[in-house]
């Protein structure tokens, strides 16, 4: 059995020889190239590719792929809004992708910034590089005394509400569909406006689907509590980042942390260093002592990269063997 993967990168090679060690049975080719039109002729001979980029899977894309005989696509990410599923349909392609792969690494890294903005870490970090290691006026908050919005209670909401139990935060949490054994716990309200009245603190753990677009926004921020804390690890588009910068400007939003951007596709994962940001936004927020921006790296784990390889692989190994791996995607 042959499986070709494209665009592996550096951090992702130990994973995949761990991954090789234990499958001596199965040759495994790579390239760090993504797939294209041009690249699938690379996969001959493989009865499966596992892939991980940004840029979409075409029609032509797939077509190549089909046309060296492989119609088994193992993505190593969860997202598949990038595949032409018409195409893929008419060509008989079985699809998988990784929709779990480490709900800690996303849930640690929300909880990790709520500390550090409570901690006030960004100035006084600053203050300590410049050599000034005068306390006042950077005194911190602490997590016991905050009451925590958890919105969404699926895999990740629901590691990052253990999280602050272990922080003895009071936590409420709202979710379309609550979970059985959180209600038993009672930390649901009724609905998201209760949310918004009562937290401290909120972090948003639902999907960037089109009824959550700008979850956050003027209204819903009106609603909240007076220098409210705002997490978003979530995506993107759940958040109205004019509207986020308005609330911190007025000081109704007190601090914020992001790890998405609704416009981050050419911007995250770049080296900016010693060029303009494209986008005068992201450069205000990265400026302001209150505000915490990552660039999409909630996930970015060696777990979680390594759950990615090894679950995207054995998927492959299945469709090889004319299998339906779990995570195969049902379109
Ligand atoms: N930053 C990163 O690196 C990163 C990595 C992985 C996932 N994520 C994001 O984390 C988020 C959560 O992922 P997950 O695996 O926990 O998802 P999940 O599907 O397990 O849980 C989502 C929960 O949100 C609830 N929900 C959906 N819409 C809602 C709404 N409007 N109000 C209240 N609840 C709502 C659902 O009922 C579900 O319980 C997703 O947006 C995902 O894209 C980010």
């Amino acid at each position: 059995m042959k499986i070709f993967a494209y665009s592996i990168r550096e951090d992702e090679k130990p994973a995949l020889k761990d991954w090789e060690q234990a499958h001596p049975d199965v040759e495994v080719a790579y390239t760090d190239e993504l797939l294209t039109p041009e690249t699938a002729a690379l996969a001959k001979g493989a009865d499966s590719v596992v892939v991980y980029q940004q840029l979409d899977y075409t029609k032509e894309t797939l077509e190549a792929l089909a046309a060296v005989g492989v119609t088994n696509l193992s993505l190593r990410n969860v997202g598949t809004d990038n595949i032409d599923f018409d195409a893929a349909k008419a060509l008989h392609f079985n699809i998988s992708n990784v929709p779990v792969y480490s709900p800690n690494a996303i849930a640690e890294h929300s909880m990790i910034q709520l500390s550090r903005l409570l901690r006030r870490t960004k100035p006084m970090d600053e203050k300590v590089a410049r050599h000034d290691l005068r306390w006042a006026p950077t005194i911190g908050r602490e997590m016991r005394m905050q009451t925590v919005g958890i919105i969404g209670t699926g895999h990740i909401g629901r590691v990052a509400i253990n999280i602050l139990k272990g922080f003895g935060a009071k936590v409420i949490a709202y979710d379309k569909y609550p979970n059985p054994e959180l209600q038993k716990e009672g930390i649901y309200v009724d609905n998201i406006d209760d949310l918004y009245a009562q937290a401290d603190a909120i972090s948003l753990y639902v999907p960037g689907v089109p009824e959550n677009y700008h979850l956050y926004n003027r209204e819903s921020i009106a609603k909240m509590k007076d220098g409210v804390i705002l997490v978003n690890v979530s995506r993107g588009n759940l958040m109205d980042i004019d509207a986020i910068i308005e609330g911190l400007d007025s000081g109704k939003i007190s601090d914020f942390a992001m790890d998405v951007y609704e416009h981050e596709v050419g911007l995250f994962n770049e080296d900016w260093e010693g060029k303009p940001f494209p986008d005068p936004k992201i450069a205000d927020l990265i400026a302001r002592d209150n505000v915490l921006v990552t660039p999409h790296i909630a996930f970015y784990t060696t777990k979680a990269v390594s759950e990615m390889v090894h679950q995207s692989f054995d998927a492959a190994v299945s469709f090889a063997k004319g299998e339906t791996p779990k995570i195969a995607v049902k379109y």
